[in-house]
């Protein structure tokens, strides 16, 4: 009994280390891990390792490059898109942009460049 109580203790102690050590980004508040969902679920296809496929399509995204841009032009770029890269103003609301915006904002280059690699992306230093 005591064995089964310590080894569950146990796993639950480990099993939150171990996704720090892979997961991307360090979301906090409950925005951030919103933001989170919705980017590995509609951006990271694009922005995080995809190789073999292909090479990371769009730029690597993270903290720095977000707040270089500035929220504003951030957010315009993911509402309208371009080119190459699909409009979001019909999928969002400018609240969940504004949550994809604060988890992209919790991200080092160093996260993007890990989860890349751990997806087989060995190119992922050079996008
Ligand atoms: C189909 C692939 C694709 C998807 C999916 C995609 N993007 Fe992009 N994104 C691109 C490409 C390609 C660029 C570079 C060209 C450009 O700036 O228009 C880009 C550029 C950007 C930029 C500008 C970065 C810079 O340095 O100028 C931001 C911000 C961005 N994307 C955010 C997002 C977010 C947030 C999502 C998810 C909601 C997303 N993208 C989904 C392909 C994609």
């Amino acid at each position: 009994m005591n064995y089964l109580l310590y080894t569950s203790l146990s796993l639950l102690l480990l099993a939150p280390a171990q996704f720090a050590q892979t997961a991307p980004g360090k979301p906090v508040t409950e925005a951030e891990k919103a933001g989170q969902k919705l980017f590995f679920q509609r951006c990271s296809v694009c922005h995080m390792g995809t190789y073999p496929a292909y090479k990371l399509y769009g730029p690597p995204l993270y903290s720095d490059v977000i707040r270089t841009k500035g929220d504003d032009a951030v957010r315009t770029k993911i509402l309208d898109g371009s080119p190459t890269m699909p409009a979001w103003k019909y999928t969002f609301k400018p609240a969940d942009v504004d949550k994809i915006i604060a988890f992209m904002k919790t991200m080092t280059k160093e996260d993007v460049v890990r989860e890349s690699l751990a997806r087989g992306n060995a190119e992922a230093e050079e996008p």
